[in-house]
């Protein structure tokens, strides 16, 4: 690559186009009268000229812009060290391979899984060689039980994969006090916090998603946090290709090494899961949106929880005391007795559209006896809820009392009849 500037002139003109083109994103006020959807746009002109100017230079693959936004999102979240990659799913299958890279966890190992998450919260746990246990989850968080967490541990359990599910932060310190090494899925959940701790900090990594759908977009991609730089190297190899030239170590490797050029030495077995440089560029824009957007969400969420709080047929999950919830969906449990497809048919027909609550119960799930060596660690009574009656409609910093009064008012008619 060669990172030569175009002039600059034409880099101005480029960057007033698309200024111009993009007036008006990202959405900051949606008007409820148009329904409630899953999510807006949240990006406008700042990222697409951060973006459009790698390519204009040509310098497109991972450099620079994505090194300083890993720094800039590991500090957000109180770390040290971020590596970003291609999505989500991809940090989560970092996060626990480094684990076992560097040998906190060893193959064979058993990690406790939530029985209510996304389909690549689990399958990298298995993917790894580690053997996920699925446990319930709470009634009223939808997060991993601690209690059924500990009546699911063996001989073989060392660590919990916390998922905190849809911005609402799981009880990570619970998990920790019995022992168990936890990771945080905080994929859905930027900016959340338990206990004055913020997400992707509490355990020994935690890891993000920038899916277009999410808090913050870098039209695909994700990031991998950590405090510890070993765990950090491991994953800086894996993300590519298993070479060293991204570690911090990576004198001590070519020193090693000497017969092998340096430019390929390998030294563990990796994957190419890296983030193009646009996607970090984004990203650095992305971030400077993000407190205030979280604080419009947990709003959001606060008065939508007060205004169905007497709606008979549903339970909203209001945030709990001492945490912050960072809000990414509006979830709902219905009542045993009503039919959620018709409920769900009555909403997307009023203008709101809706979805499962993620993979619902993953036991249930035809994937699930594909994943290598998982079982199920006991009874699964919320989780099966969850499945049968659980719902989400979207939530965004553009939202605010007029979608919470829509979703109300639709669900008061179809319980009506
Ligand atoms: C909890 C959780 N983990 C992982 C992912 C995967 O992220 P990605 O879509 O970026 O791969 C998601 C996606 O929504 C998620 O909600």
């Amino acid at each position: 690559m060669t990172g030569t500037l175009p002039a600059v002139a034409h880099l101005d003109a480029i960057h007033r186009l698309i200024e111009a083109e993009m007036e008006g994103l990202p959405v900051e006020e949606h008007d409820p009268t148009k329904g409630l959807p899953l999510q807006v746009v949240s990006f406008g002109a700042r990222e697409v000229n951060a973006a459009m100017e790698c390519m204009v230079t040509t310098w497109v693959t991972m450099g620079r812009r994505v090194y300083d936004f890993e720094d800039q999102w590991a500090r957000y979240c109180g770390c040290t060290q971020g590596v970003m990659s291609n999505s989500g799913s991809s940090a989560n299958l970092l996060m626990l391979a480094a684990l076992v890279e560097t040998g906190q966890l060893s193959r064979g190992d058993e990690v406790l899984v939530p029985a209510v998450g996304w389909s690549t919260s689990l399958f990298p746990v298995a993917q790894v060689g580690l053997v996920p246990i699925l446990v319930d989850v709470e009634p009223d968080t939808l997060c991993i039980d601690p209690a059924r967490a500990r009546e699911a541990i063996t001989p073989k359990t060392k660590a919990a994969l916390a998922v905190h599910l849809l911005g609402q932060p799981a009880d990570v310190t619970a998990l920790q006090d019995m022992g168990l090494l936890v990771a945080e899925d905080a994929c859905a959940a930027p900016g959340a916090e338990r206990d004055g701790r913020r997400a992707g900090s509490m355990g020994v990594g935690g890891t993000f998603s920038f899916f277009f759908s999410h808090h913050l977009t870098t039209c695909e991609g994700g990031i991998t946090v950590f405090r510890d730089p070993v765990l950090a190297d491991a994953a800086r190899s894996l993300r590519a290709h298993g070479w060293v030239r991204e570690r911090s170590d990576r004198e001590a490797h070519v020193a090693a090494h000497p017969e092998i050029d340096e430019r390929f030495l390998f030294v563990s077995s990796g994957w190419n899961l890296r983030p193009t440089e646009m996607a970090g560029a984004m990203g650095q824009e992305q971030l400077k949106r993000l407190p205030a957007w979280i604080e419009r969400r947990r709003r959001n969420h606060g008065s939508w929880c007060e205004m169905l709080a007497d709606t008979p047929g549903v339970t909203v999950l209001p945030e709990l005391p001492g945490q912050v919830h960072a809000s990414f969906a509006f979830p709902l449990l219905l009542d045993a007795e009503i039919d959620r497809a018709a409920c769900m048919r009555h909403l997307e027909s009023r203008g709101i559209s809706t979805r499962p609550i993620s993979g619902s119960n993953l036991a249930r799930q035809p994937a699930f006896e594909r994943v290598v060596g998982a079982r199920v660690g006991g009874p699964l009574p919320v989780a099966d809820r969850v499945h049968t009656h659980g719902l989400f409609v979207g939530n965004s910093h553009a939202f605010g009392d007029g979608h919470g009064l829509l979703l109300k008012d639709a669900l008061e008619e179809f319980f009506r009849g």
